[in-house]
């Protein structure tokens, strides 16, 4: 029997809370421009997931859509949603035969079950990670499957640390007030999950050092995209001033050949739903 989309209840938030700067804008196009890493790098996770034909599956946070339609290959009926509709949008231009939606790990509510949950680089921007842990198990069938990617403990740490260290050095104006991402233990993401009813058969923390695109450049790019919350409150001046101070106190650990490489570290999990 062929899998049918289940809708979704729930309606999208008012501004979204997966993007990447305070007011959750997300280029879609620099996106995959020039952070095509994002997702080329973790494609084995499809692999991971194993899509079998015509079972249902959910790409939450799917962005620009490219690991949705590498599951979709495989013959499964794929629904991807990312909370910002520029991804949305993009995604569904470049594959119109797929289903994509805008919609939230914090809201999604659907009136059907899926086989499997899949989600790359996405989970360590929702808070709170319990809620996250509640939909997806709501939004599995009973047996069936999470197969996730994130940022783990240590996750970009040197880069985090210098930037604040440089808006410390460059700036009097207040820093964030709160870490803009949820980099969990591996021990505490196994926890999170099976209390939530996700049993965990699977679970790894790794080194992914990660080359970023744009030569010299490749460092202030990732900042821009992803690094925005560090530098809010900020002039583009000052922003450009923490950058270079930043850019000069990582350059001997993490510039190499003529690229920067991001001390990336990441859990993959496996769960299922068992109650
Ligand atoms: C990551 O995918 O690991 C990541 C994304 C945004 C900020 C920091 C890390």
């Amino acid at each position: 029997m062929r899998y049918s989309y289940p809708e979704m209840r729930s309606d999208p938030p008012e501004q979204s809370i997966t993007g990447p700067n305070p007011s959750g804008g997300w280029d879609a196009h620099l996106y995959d421009d020039k952070h095509a890493f994002v997702w080329s790098m973790s494609s084995d996770l499809v692999d991971m997931l194993a899509p079998q034909p015509g079972e249902g599956v959910l790409d939450l946070g799917c962005g620009t859509g490219h690991l949705t339609a590498k599951i979709a290959e495989c013959g499964a009926v794929t629904l991807g949603i990312d909370s910002a509709e520029s991804m949305v949008r993009h995604a569904q231009q470049r594959y119109p035969r797929l289903r994509f939606e805008t919609g939230d790990a914090l809201t999604m509510d659907f009136d059907q079950q899926f086989d499997a949950i899949f989600s790359n680089a996405v989970l360590h921007w929702i808070r709170p990670p319990e809620e996250a842990a509640r939909r997806m198990h709501r939004a599995l069938k009973p047996g069936g499957r999470l197969v996730a990617e994130l940022g783990t403990h240590g996750n970009v740490r040197r880069l985090v640390d210098a930037i604040t260290a440089a808006r410390e050095a460059v700036t009097s104006a207040a820093p964030p007030a709160e870490a803009p991402w949820y980099f969990p233990t591996l021990a505490q993401y196994c926890s999170l999950l099976e209390h939530h009813g996700l049993d965990v058969t699977y679970a790894l923390a790794f080194d992914r050092p990660t080359p970023l695109d744009g030569g010299d450049a490749g460092m202030r790019n990732w900042t821009q995209m992803f690094g925005d919350r560090l530098l809010h409150g900020l002039d583009e001046k000052s922003r450009d001033a923490v950058i270079a101070v930043a850019e000069q106190g990582l350059r001997p650990a993490l510039f190499h050949d003529g690229r920067w490489v991001a001390d990336y570290r990441r859990l993959r999990v496996a769960a299922f739903r068992s109650r």
